[in-house]
């Protein structure tokens, strides 16, 4: 019940601790990205962690297992859309929130605008029923600030390639390269849509580059309190 009460408290109530989301197709390099933000802010005395989706928690990471296996293809696309939102439930409340509350920064690798890109726009799952769950599992939190990393869907699918060495392709890098294209268009359109929460990125360059262009849009977009070091 207490959750409940939680559940419909937007994140800006978190006087301190900021929600930043990383986003984007396969590839684009956001794991590089977000430890190098982490380290950039805790070199700035900011409290920051870093997690990620599907997982994050204990359950969630349960719930990853069977997603990236493919086993939620096989139940069909509204199922498989169940499990993200059942792993996003316990990863929001067991983990984000908490930190959130303490004054931390969390960095999270994908959120909400996967699911609505990859479910929605791209695997035709019905933008109402994702909202519904959406909204019965984590209610109106949001993030602060939201990078979508962008690059070409072949130069991203060649880094993901290139990633896993002899490993099979996961449950979504197996996806045609329509899916992948139509990811792109999505990912431009939830930016386009949200223009106050989300910058994209070009990440078609050097790690180091882009790492720069983030930080630059955090300072414009969201500048560090110079109280934030201590962690009141
Ligand atoms: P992961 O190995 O973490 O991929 P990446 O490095 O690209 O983030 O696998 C997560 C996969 O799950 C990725 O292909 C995107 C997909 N996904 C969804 O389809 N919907 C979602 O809501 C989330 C969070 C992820």
């Amino acid at each position: 019940m207490a959750k409940r009460a939680e559940k419909s408290t937007p994140c800006q109530d978190h006087a301190i601790g900021r929600f930043i989301t990383f986003e984007g197709g396969e590839g684009s390099g956001k794991s590089t990205q977000i430890q190098m933000l982490a380290d950039h802010l805790k070199s700035q005395g900011i409290e920051t962690l870093v997690t990620r989706e599907p997982g994050g928690s204990p359950g969630a990471e349960i719930v990853r297992h069977l997603l990236l296996s493919g086993v939620g293809k096989l139940l069909g696309a509204d199922a498989e859309t169940l499990l993200f939102a059942a792993a996003r439930d316990d990863h929001v409340h067991q983990v984000i929130r908490p930190a959130l509350d303490k004054g931390t920064w969390v960095l999270c690798d994908r959120f909400t605008d996967s699911t609505a890109a990859y479910q929605g726009a791209a695997g035709k799952v019905d933008p109402a029923f994702i909202q519904a769950l959406t909204h019965a599992t984590i209610g109106r939190l949001e993030p602060d600030l939201t990078f979508i990393l962008d690059v070409p869907v072949a130069v991203g699918l060649q880094r993901a390639i290139k990633r896993r060495g002899r490993t099979a392709a996961d449950r979504f890098e197996g996806e045609s390269l329509a899916f992948h294209e139509s990811l792109r268009e999505a990912y431009r359109r939830i930016a386009a849509d949200n223009p106050a929460r989300c910058v994209v990125i070009d990440a078609n360059a050097e790690p180091a580059k882009v790492a720069e262009r983030i930080r630059e849009a955090l300072q414009s977009r969201l500048p560090a309190p110079s109280s934030v070091g201590a962690g009141a």
